[in-house]
């Protein structure tokens, strides 16, 4: 039991149990673990997370015999569920359908809300179900627990249902998009989507424009919204306040970071530019894009032929869904096209590096004269700030207004 209990789809660890049963853990990837786990670091709690790979599954099946890895003082539990209503709720609803949604790249065309949706929104509820349970029985009386993410969206009201003596907090993690576009879900899931949040005490974003969007939606389905006060009222009467809670990222945890492994010339020749980008392999990330953008660059600058490296490193998540794969099979094709058509011996305009090694791409940020963050709309990118971190040479940093890492309305104005 504890007085903190955090959850969210994927934990600080990820597991391999060896040939003779030891288990041995890596950090687990993404934004959302990178950010709390440091936050976390000094404080005792208990993390749940589903297991998402056969390792974590192992863990989570022999879950009370084996003596876990930990991730700074945070006790982890794995939770394993049924393959199918995991694949449902992970790869259909939280990712295929919400991510995509609130990043505005839902076909509208092309999305159909059947039965089969409907079976699929059956899983996730059953997820969420899950984590409640888990959650009730890890939290003290009076505990604080804190429900992460679009994975987990009703969640907070199924764990009030069970313990009102909670303080419950539900963070999300990525964009939260307009009426319009959040009036594409059948209106009884937006409904219920939105009652499952207003579970929490405090609904959290990471920038004041989805707080903003997150009120519009509220009000659209008939929630009471002040919005000078950020609050909704939930359906029990209760003032649930909406909050943004950007996130830094820390210095000198990158320094230390940077510092590892050997120094690297990213350009074969020394005295070429760097173009740098580092994102997941990710359509909302806009790498191909950023590809076109770099050979419309080449075809009317002659002049840098030679001169330029563009370094795309990218590591790879959701492997699993075929948008996924489409996209990397995309962005494969753009590098090798660029290539043929701008490169010459002893110069290869774009060096396309898949990893997943922080310490390296921080690396690459480091010795970078242009960073490129372009993504079609993000929660709060933190490349952009990593790179102001540890950049040393005063490069130039290419930012969409729509990356949530600065506020556009106070940024340079549009020309016509
Ligand atoms: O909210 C975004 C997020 O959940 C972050 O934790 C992370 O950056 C990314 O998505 C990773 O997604 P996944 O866990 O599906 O690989």
């Amino acid at each position: 039991m504890s007085a903190v209990v955090v959850a969210s789809n994927r934990g600080p660890l990820q597991f391999t149990v060896g040939a003779n049963g030891e288990v041995s853990s890596s950090r687990g990837s993404g934004g959302l673990v990178s950010a709390l786990a440091p936050a976390l670091e000094s404080i005792p709690c208990t993390w749940i997370s589903a297991a998402m790979t056969k390792g974590d599954r192992a863990v989570a099946a022999a879950a009370t015999g084996l003596p876990l890895p930990r991730s700074g003082t945070a006790e982890p539990r794995v939770l394993h569920l049924d393959e199918k209503i995991y694949d449902n709720y992970y790869h259909d609803i939280s990712n295929r359908t919400l991510w995509f949604l609130q990043h505005r790249l839902l076909d509208a065309g092309a999305v159909t809300f059947d039965r089969g949706f409907q079976d699929r929104w059956n899983s996730y509820r059953a997820v969420n179900r899950a984590f409640a349970e888990a959650c009730d029985e890890e939290a003290d009386a009076g505990a604080e627990a804190h429900v992460e993410d679009y994975h987990l969206g009703l969640a907070p009201a199924l764990l009030r249902e069970r313990r009102p003596d909670l303080r419950i907090m539900h963070h999300v993690c990525c964009p939260w998009t307009d009426p319009e576009c959040f009036g594409l879900l059948p209106g009884a899931v937006a409904g219920e989507l939105l009652h499952g949040m207003l579970g929490a005490d405090v609904v959290g974003f990471l920038s004041a424009r989805w707080v903003e969007n997150f009120l519009r939606c509220c009000r659209s389905v008939g929630f009471a919204v002040d919005a000078a006060l950020g609050t909704v009222r939930a359906a029990d009467g209760r003032e649930v306040r909406v909050r943004a809670f950007p996130l830094g990222v820390d210095e000198r945890d990158l320094r230390r970071l940077l510092s590892r492994g050997r120094p690297e010339r990213f350009a074969a020749d020394q005295a070429q530019r760097l173009i740098v980008r580092v994102d997941r392999m990710e359509p909302t990330k806009n790498i191909v894009r950023g590809l076109d953008g770099f050979a419309a660059f080449l075809g009317s600058h002659p002049g840098y032929e030679g001169k330029v490296t563009h370094l795309v490193v990218t590591n790879l998540s959701r492997g699993g869904m075929p948008e996924y794969q489409r996209y990397r099979a995309e962005v494969e094709r753009c590098v090798q096209e660029v290539n043929r058509r701008f490169g010459r011996p002893g110069w290869t305009p774009v060096r396309l590096l898949v990893l997943d090694d922080h310490p390296r791409a921080l690396r690459a940020l480091a010795a970078a004269d242009v960073v490129v963050v372009n993504p079609v709309w993000d929660g709060m990118n933190l490349v952009a700030k990593e790179a102001a971190c540890v950049n040393d040479r005063d490069a130039v940093l290419i930012l969409s207004r729509n990356a949530g890492a600065a506020d556009p309305a106070r940024g340079p104005k549009l020309r016509a």
